[in-house]
């Protein structure tokens, strides 16, 4: 009697692991491809506009003479930031703030915005961003 129950305790412990095991390896996998396919898109600016800050699809531009990038997904639960206000770039859903550097000032945000990689055609005066 006693070997019966350990017995199915082990089974179900055994099939519980491969289950948890299988689950974390599709969701590593979906999470991974939606990462990979999130990195395939790029953004093209012209860099004609003299406004400080430009908000263009998932980025945001600070236009200085060494201009940063920044994603406009703010880091605490992903929406998208879309106001410059005194300064700061603000996160309309719980009011997160951040410099134009993309550091956090304000939370509930406490990871900074992420920096995208960028180039700019001179002879154009285009940039494209990796998005
Ligand atoms: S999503 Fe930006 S502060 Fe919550």
């Amino acid at each position: 009697m006693k070997n019966s129950k350990n017995s199915r305790r082990y089974f179900l412990k055994t099939v519980g692991a491969f289950a948890g095991a299988a689950y974390l390896g599709l969701w590593g996998i979906m999470t991974g491809t939606l990462q990979k396919n999130k990195r395939k898109k790029t953004v093209t600016i012209p860099m004609n506009d003299n406004r400080a800050v430009l908000f263009r699809e998932d980025c945001i531009v600070i236009n200085t003479e060494q201009p940063v990038v920044l994603s406009s997904y703010c880091t605490h639960l992903g929406c998208r930031i879309k106001t410059f206000e005194d300064g700061k770039l603000v996160c309309p859903c719980h009011g997160s703030m951040f410099d134009l550097k993309g550091n956090p000032l304000k939370g509930p945000a406490i990871k900074p915005l992420e920096k995208l990689e960028y180039s700019i055609n001179k002879e154009t005066n285009v940039m494209t961003i990796n998005i």
